[in-house]
């Protein structure tokens, strides 16, 4: 498996942002730092993707993750990124 290249997109439309990406962008940062891989895992922002009611929106890699909450980011990180889990 290959942590590389991926890249982390978060929803920083206004809907999604108010609704819980402002802070879901910090426990991405945050569990990224811990896991070393700050530099191997791309993380951008984008505006709204259209899927507001299903929002907070992040995507890894190609999947879409809707109503995302800063406790749930924890079980999608470790789902994308099973190598790292015990890190
Ligand atoms: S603000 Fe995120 S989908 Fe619209």
């Amino acid at each position: 498996m290959n942590t590389t290249n991926k890249t982390i997109t978060i929803c920083m439309g206004s809907s999604c942002y108010a609704r819980g990406n402002v802070y879901n962008v910090e426990t991405i940062q945050c569990w990224l730092r811990q896991h070393g891989l700050e530099d191997n895992v791309e993380l951008r922002g984008t505006l709204c993707e259209g899927l507001c009611r299903q929002g907070p929106i992040v995507k890894i890699g190609d999947t879409v993750y809707k109503g995302v909450t800063p406790s749930s980011i924890a079980e999608i990180l470790a789902h994308e990124f099973p190598e790292v889990e015990n890190g």
